[in-house]
């Protein structure tokens, strides 16, 4: 009998509570997770190696790999080079080279980023300077508000600054929070904000000391703190921001919404991009993802595209991406039929504008980028997966998965962050949407295909 190996449990075991209070499942379900992984029906595999008995190699490896993607980023190189430690493993370099790399994710505010980082920023140098002015400028306001439609650029611009922050280092801290760990609440912001600060162990703080901690670091040193997509949090959207204030004393705050805020909070409203950034931006997206039609449009037929989408860069990115299969007339065409989308359109007929879009490109893809689109809205918007958990989220063979990932990617149905090591896949919240409601549903219902839909309907 081998002895027991106290450490190694140890570290199993906060690896399954960080996982567990890091998603919605019990640690029995967690259990099951990894049991099924690693192929290992039952549960007196995992109870042993929980009792201290670490598996062999290739069913560690397979164990660990499991518990990197169910964690969705939580667990860090640290806990990984720790638990290859404690089991003997022979190559920890090896192994969490899979998942880090040193300019790679070393904490879940990294992966809140990642989709942002892969292509150019065009434009918008008006709103850039005012928000540097204001969080350069003493006695300016504390708070920034960037508030717009789904898609129209709001977190790509508070990214941008964000990185030209943390490039110039004005403030010593830069954090960017959004609601990957779970719904962003007062208490999950303060919890978030104490681990960018490198104070994981906020989590286990009372409120009272959280927040004094938070004030303490924050009279110490300058912080910049990136509310983003703030419409998703599960408490009112203002109470955060305004309880967050008195924290950062000399800090600022830059809040991404859909919802407008209330109050006299700096605000500012974006709208799309002008014609010429539009242009910019199409052409970028082309060059990007190889789509040489774009490069034959008239100057009009490129107005057309700016007209109809109101400068909305993700309507924009997904007409481009459609000319990966498509004439551009026809894609056109298909536009023209769509009101355009404005600044004052109502919910409804701007979730029927995307809808329309997403339905046409849905036309364009493969049965199995289909099945790959599926799978990706399993995971977080913007944050996405590494090429394993794809793998096995969708069960398409490793060898042709290249081939699906590229055919999403260049209909611009999935964002790519090859940047980072390793390279991650994403669907913009947007996408997400589409898929989980409307491609959901035809699932579950059974319901006409979408293509007899659209043929239906134009
Ligand atoms: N100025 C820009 N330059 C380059 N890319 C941009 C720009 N603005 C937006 N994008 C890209 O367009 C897409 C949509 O933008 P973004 O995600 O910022 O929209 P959003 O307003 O935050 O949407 P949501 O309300 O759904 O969160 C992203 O892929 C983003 O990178
Ligand atoms: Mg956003």
């Amino acid at each position: 009998m081998p002895t027991n190996n106290k450490p190694f449990a140890d570290a199993l075991t906060a690896g399954i509570i960080r996982i567990k209070a890091n998603t919605s499942l019990s640690v029995r379900q967690i259990e099951d997770r990894l049991g099924l992984a690693t192929g290992k029906t039952g549960r007196t595999a995992i109870e042993y190696w929980r009792k201290g008995y670490p598996p062999h190699r290739q069913i560690l490896e397979k164990l660990l790999m499991e518990m990197m993607i169910l964690s969705n980023g939580d667990l860090d190189e640290p806990w990984l080079r720790n638990i290859l430690k404690t089991a003997n493993y022979a190559e920890p370099d090896l192994f969490c080279g899979r998942f880090f790399s040193p300019q790679t994710i070393s904490s879940r505010e990294n992966l809140d980023t990642l989709t942002h980082r892969s292509r150019k920023f065009v434009g918008r140098k008006e709103d850039l300077q005012t928000i540097q002015e204001i969080l350069h400028t003493p006695g300016s306001p504390s708070v920034i508000t960037i508030v717009g439609l789904g898609g129209i650029g709001k977190t790509a611009l508070a990214f941008e600054i964000y990185s030209r922050e943390r490039l110039n280092k004005k403030f010593v801290q830069s954090i960017w929070i959004n609601e990957t760990g779970g719904v962003l609440t007062f208490d999950e912001v303060l919890i978030q904000l104490g681990r960018g600060l490198g104070h994981p162990s906020i989590a286990k703080m009372s409120l009272i000391d959280r927040k004094f901690f938070i004030q303490s670091r924050a009279e110490a040193t300058p912080i910049l703190v990136v509310l983003d997509n703030l419409e998703t949090a599960g408490q009112d959207q203002q109470d955060i921001v305004e309880r967050l204030i008195p924290l950062l004393g000399q800090g600022k705050i830059i809040a991404t919404s859909r919802k407008r805020f209330s109050g006299d909070l700096f605000q500012i409203l974006l709208p799309g991009l002008t014609e010429q950034e539009s242009s910019e931006y199409m052409k970028e997206v082309a060059r990007n993802q190889n789509i040489l039609r774009l490069f034959s449009a008239t100057q009009e037929q490129l107005k057309q595209i700016h007209v109809s989408t109101g400068g909305s860069p993700e309507a924009i990115k997904l007409i481009v991406g459609q000319l990966a299969s498509s004439d551009l007339e026809i894609a056109l065409k298909y536009l023209r039929e769509a009101r355009p989308l404005g600044l004052n359109r109502d919910e409804d007929e701007y979730v029927n504008f995307y809808r329309r879009i997403y339905e046409w490109s849905w036309t364009f893809l493969s049965e199995s980028s289909k099945s790959l689109l599926i799978a990706c809205a399993h995971f977080a918007p913007e944050v996405g997966g590494v090429f394993d958990a794809l793998q096995k989220v969708s069960a398409i063979p490793a060898e042709v998965l290249p081939g699906y990932i590229h055919e999403l990617w260049q209909h611009s149905l999935l964002e790519v962050s090859s940047a980072l090591t390793p390279t991650r896949y994403a669907l913009h919240t947007l996408t997400r949407n589409f898929v989980l409601s409307d491609i959901l549903d035809m699932l579950a219902h059974n319901q006409t295909n979408i293509e007899h839909h659209i043929v239906v309907n134009t």
